[in-house]
Parts: structure tokens; sequence; C-alpha cells
């Protein structure tokens, strides 16, 4: 009975809305190497709602080894990585109040893991996004590309 039951909400997830199971919920993974384990992450426009699970898979601690995931417009990102190094722990390194802040999650330590939700609707088909860990200094290597479709 399980392997039905699975094939079941399989189905039903991939042909109820194939906007959702494809390209409305991602999870990027971060690591005590300072690396975001994708590189390249895919949402969709069609998507009322996108939502973004962070894990940390690592074992260090928040302050030694935090990871968050901002997401800003790529001319925007190493500016707005500076500016959040300035905004400090208090504001979890993000610059609060920033329109060139798209979506971002809190930092997370090793074992951790986050979820954020945001609207679409700030973001063009074909823009060229980037995301990254906004840590200090973990912007450096921790990148990647938000493909939108
Ligand atoms: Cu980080």
């Amino acid at each position: 009975m399980r392997w039905i039951l699975g094939t079941a909400l399989l189905a039903s997830a991939v042909f109820a809305n194939p906007a959702l199971a494809q390209d409305c919920a991602i999870t990027v993974e971060g690591n005590d190497q300072m690396q975001f384990v994708q590189k390249e992450l895919r949402v969709s426009t069609s998507c009322e709602s996108i939502t973004v699970t962070l894990k940390h898979v690592g074992k260090l601690a928040a302050n030694v080894m935090g990871h968050n995931w901002v997401l800003t417009a790529t001319g925007d990102f190493e500016a707005v990585a500076k500016d959040g190094q300035t905004a400090g722990t208090a504001n979890d390194f993000v610059p609060p109040n920033d329109a060139r802040v798209l979506a971002a999650t809190k930092v997370i330590g090793g074992g951790e893991e986050t979820t954020i939700s945001f609207d679409p609707s700030a973001l063009e088909p074909g823009g060229d996004y980037t995301f990254f860990c906004s840590f200090p200094p973990h912007s450096v290597l921790m990148n990647g590309k938000l493909i939108v479709e």
C-alpha cells in the first residue's frame, strides 16, 4: 500500500500545480566550507509565492559560520553585501528597509534551517539576479545565480 500512496501523492503534486512542483519552492544548503551546495537556482514568476528553505548542513555555530540567503539584482549584490556588513549581527547582516533586498532569511548555524516566502512579482523573467550569504566575508564565495523564468 505504501508505494501506491507515495505514487498518488507525487502525481497530485506534479499534476495539480506544475509551477508549484517545479519552481515555487526551492531549497539551498550552506556548509562548514563556506559554500552554497547549489550554485544556481531556478524559479518561475508564475508562482503566487516563492518559498526558499535554507539548510545549514554543517556543524559550526551561527556566530562562527553563520549563513543567510539574500537575493538582489546582480548589479546591487556587492553594494548590499557591503552595507549588510555595516548593518551587523543585529540585522542579520542585511541592510534594513532596503528596496534593493528582494528577499532575505535570518542567519542560521549548523544543523538549523529557516524558510521564507516572497512575492515574485518584483522579479523579471530573464533578469539577472544573485543570491548570496551576507555573513562577512562569505559573499565572496557564497553566491550564485537565480534564474527567473
Ligand atoms: Cu555564510
